[in-house]
């Protein structure tokens, strides 16, 4: 009892003052049922009070976790989460960051290379002629020779004058490069549902690209002319895939260098064959006893040997499959021809043949008066 009067004045005097004179006016059974009722009361209000004390906790806890998610959250941002990572093995994780290393490290190599200035320049002399698909193919070309360092483009287009499409192609196109011009004769050229293989095609324009080389490696002096004692010249078809390694196996050629053709003769690659560091003969399905059975694509010249063996040129007459063979004769013999891609075991030109687009619709459009516009270059 004592204990309780002791805690309830103790109450009073700090809390409730007011109430405690009325009390302590009052009898002993009175007073007593006052001070339980205070007692009641007064441990009621502890209890909300100490209940607000606890709701503040939580309060100012619920508070700083929040404050802390978020601070976590911030510092989060901007940073990489590849979450898929979590979940594959340390293994796959390492082979993966390999394989990033490995391509960052190519890349760097290829940026070099692209500003290198030092290094043989190289010729590439394109035959091309007006079609639906002309543009789309010089841009895909385009593209491959804006990653390779020193290279000059010889646009050689078979047409009366320079047409304003390749015309400002290339004006647009960020390359080195010249433009000529050269109609292939009316009797030399395929006509409309000829075979393909009927006629030597682009000869002319190769021809016109190498007399440009031979006029400009005559009037070449001092520092340039021995540039062009170094450099190298290849005939690069406008619908064929060049991958980049090819040109750094053709930039340094002594006198012919000759590599694999994809896709090419009716097989899944020709190439010369290379015993002892030397072309013995060739893998070919077709004439492989022509002189030189090799596309194209198969192969390139050094800028010196073409200028100083002139009488070198493409025979337009020349009967099918013998093209090629027309122009090397002048050149080279098989046992001087120098192998590149790995001693000729990799492919890295494909002879690809880009097909016609059909026009049924934009016929049958254009007779009604409906077709696409013709001023929209395509
Ligand atoms: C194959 C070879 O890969 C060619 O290098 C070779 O010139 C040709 O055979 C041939 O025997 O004459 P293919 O795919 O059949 O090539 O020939 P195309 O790609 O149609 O023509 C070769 C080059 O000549 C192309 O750059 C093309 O644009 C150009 N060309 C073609 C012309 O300049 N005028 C034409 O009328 C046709
Ligand atoms: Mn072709």
């Amino acid at each position: 009892m004592n204990g309780v009067a002791v805690h309830s004045a103790l109450v009073c005097t700090e809390t409730h003052n007011a109430i405690c004179n009325i009390h302590n006016e009052a009898t002993g059974k009175d007073l007593l049922i006052s001070a339980l009722n205070l007692y009641t009361s007064l441990t009621h209000q502890q209890v909300i009070m100490r209940m607000r004390l606890k709701l503040k906790t939580v309060f100012v806890l619920y508070f700083m976790v929040s404050l802390l998610g978020l601070i976590y959250a911030l510092m989060q941002l901007g940073q990489r989460c590849d979450c898929r990572d979590h979940a594959k093995s340390k293994d796959q994780q390492i082979s993966q960051l390999r394989g990033e290393l490995q391509k960052l490290q190519e890349h760097i190599k290829t940026s070099q290379l692209s500003k290198k200035t030092d290094v043989p320049r190289i010729y590439v002399i394109t035959p091309t002629y007006a079609r639906l698909v002309q543009k789309a193919e010089l841009t895909r070309l385009s593209h491959t020779f804006l990653h390779v360092p020193q290279l000059h483009w010889i646009v050689v287009e078979d047409a009366p004058q320079p047409t304003p499409l390749v015309t400002d192609f290339l004006a647009a196109s960020g390359l080195t490069y010249t433009h000529l011009y050269k109609l292939t004769p009316k009797d030399r050229k395929l006509q409309e549902g000829d075979p393909s293989w009927l006629k030597p095609r682009g000869a002319e324009q190769r021809n016109e690209g190498l007399h440009w080389l031979r006029e400009m490696g005559a009037a070449a002096k001092g520092k340039e002319a021995a540039a062009l004692e170094e450099a190298v010249v290849y005939f690069a078809d406008d619908d064929n895939t060049y991958s980049l390694q090819l040109f750094e196996e053709m930039r340094y050629t002594y006198r012919v260098s000759v590599w694999p053709v994809g896709l090419v003769g009716g097989m899944k690659f020709e190439r010369p064959v290379v015993e002892d560091g030397k072309v013995v003969r060739f893998h070919t399905g077709w004439r492989p006893n022509r002189p030189f059975p090799i596309d194209m694509a198969g192969f390139a010249v050094s800028l010196r040997l073409i200028l100083t063996n002139p009488q070198a040129r493409f025979d337009g007459d020349a009967q099918m499959g013998f093209l090629e063979s027309s122009f090397l004769q002048h050149l080279v013999t098989m046992d001087d021809l120098e192998p590149k891609a790995d001693l000729c075991t990799k492919v890295l030109v494909w002879h690809t043949r880009t097909e016609k687009p059909k026009m049924k619709r934009e016929d049958a459009l254009q007779k009604q008066g409906l077709g696409s516009d013709p001023d929209v270059e395509v």
